[in-house]
């Protein structure tokens, strides 16, 4: 019988993890609830797509924690806690496992799947270092997983490095890279990308883009600082503010690009759900996050619509990129860096094709969706005590 999963992300928006889950769930949608801890496109998503969703009754105190936040608000939310966490454990009971998504859904879920007495894991989408969690949030973070969370699936070796480092229990990960649909960007032609080119007004331009949601640690200044030095190009800015200070920084970087005379081309498209399309549609993707990218999506999804990428050598872009073959690295928060690198790739058209295409090959092989499906489901099963492991077919090759 397959195991009735009830998976818990707090957010409401979607960022990458929530992207991931979607997927997930998406292929196992008969068996899983997805519970959220506030409305948003992500729910909205779900349930266009016919997927169980239920929204618990979330205390603001507990929404309002940040990762980096202090004691005195942790303190605060302990009341909304306790009532999220009495509502889960209810809904706990009618399933065999809780699958947690999120930093917030592992305090909740982990307390709630034990109180309900079920098998909980944790996947974990973030390097837990001190650029991203305050001390106290880390310690917290480990404390759980290693008391209750029944298995840790994190999203690369730098998150696992990560969690070890903060004392994290080892003996219970495994890592699940992220895996990413290849249909979407191969069923868009040539003609619908150059009616896209034309109607951003850029057919005839050297375009580059960041597909990544306005935040500091994406580097988005990065590029703008780049541009500077490369007056022909065109740059699109896909992704939105979507998490609470965020508005403040693309307040910056619209003052950023106005101060250095660039507006005309910095384009900023907001959050869009026709990334692929996008893709397709600028001549190089990159990556510009200046601490380690956990993971890294949009990478991947840069080698998925043939385009050649550039990365900031850190974290998870160091496991996908084998550097010079089939994307290039550079050093983070370097913007000459990034400028040597487009020169180069601009330069070289045969080589850059020849790079694009590798990324592409490597990609459908290595992050297959259907791969990642099958070993987040492998886990969910050893957690509810099934040892009869599901295994991938002949055509594919193991994601980890
Ligand atoms: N994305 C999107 N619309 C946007 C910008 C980004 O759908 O306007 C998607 C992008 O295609 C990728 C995800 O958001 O799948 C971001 O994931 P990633 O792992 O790169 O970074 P995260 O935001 O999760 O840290
Ligand atoms: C997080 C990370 C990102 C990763 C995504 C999916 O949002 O920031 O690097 O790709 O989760 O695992």
């Amino acid at each position: 019988m397959k195991p009735r999963v009830l998976f818990v992300d707090h957010a409401g928006v979607l960022g990458g993890a929530e992207l991931y889950l979607l997927d997930i769930v998406r292929a196992m949608k008969e068996q899983s609830h997805v519970v959220l801890f506030e409305h948003g496109p992500f729910y909205d998503r779900l349930k266009e797509e016919g997927i169980e969703v239920t929204v618990l009754r979330s205390s603001d105190s507990v929404m309002g924690v940040e990762r980096t936040g202090g004691r005195l608000d942790d303190l605060k939310a302990i009341p909304g806690i306790f009532s999220m966490v009495m509502q889960l454990r209810k809904m706990a009971k009618d399933f065999d496992v809780l699958y947690a998504n999120s930093q917030k859904a592992l305090v909740i879920g982990s307390l709630a799947a034990k109180a309900a007495g079920r098998p909980v894991l944790w996947n974990l989408h973030d390097i837990l270092t001190a650029d991203h969690f305050s001390g106290a949030h880390r310690k917290l973070g480990v404390f759980l997983a290693n008391q209750f969370i029944d298995h840790v699936i994190v999203n690369s070796q730098a998150t696992k490095d990560a969690f070890g480092e903060s004392g994290g229990d080892l003996n219970k990960t495994s890592i699940i890279y992220n895996g990413i649909d290849a249909s979407r960007f191969d069923s868009i032609d040539d003609h619908e990308v150059a009616e896209l080119r034309t109607s951003l007004g850029l057919a005839d331009h050297k375009i580059v883009g960041v597909f990544s949601r306005l935040t500091p640690w994406k580097g988005q200044h990065i590029l703008l600082e780049t541009l500077g030095h490369l007056p022909e190009v065109h740059a699109l800015l896909v992704g939105g503010a979507l998490f609470q200070d965020d508005h403040a920084y693309e307040r910056s970087l619209r003052n950023l690009a106005e101060r250095m005379g660039i507006t005309d081309r910095v384009h900023f498209l907001g959050f869009r759900d026709d990334v692929p399309r996008l893709m397709k549609a600028v001549d190089i993707v990159l990556h510009s996050s200046t601490s380690p990218e956990p993971f890294g999506r949009v990478i991947v999804e840069g080698m998925l619509a043939n385009k050649p990428v550039i990365a900031t050598g850190a974290g998870g872009a160091k496991e996908i990129i084998d550097n010079g073959v089939d994307g290039l690295l550079i050093p983070p928060n370097n913007p000459m860096a990034m400028v040597n690198a487009i020169n180069q790739l601009v330069a070289d058209p045969v080589s850059t094709e020849k790079m694009a295409r590798a990324g592409y090959q490597m990609a459908r092989k290595r992050f297959s969706v259907e791969n990642i499906v099958l070993d987040v489901q492998n886990q969910i099963r050893k957690a509810v005590g099934d040892l009869d492991v599901l295994t991938y077919t002949e055509t594919s090759t193991p994601s980890i």
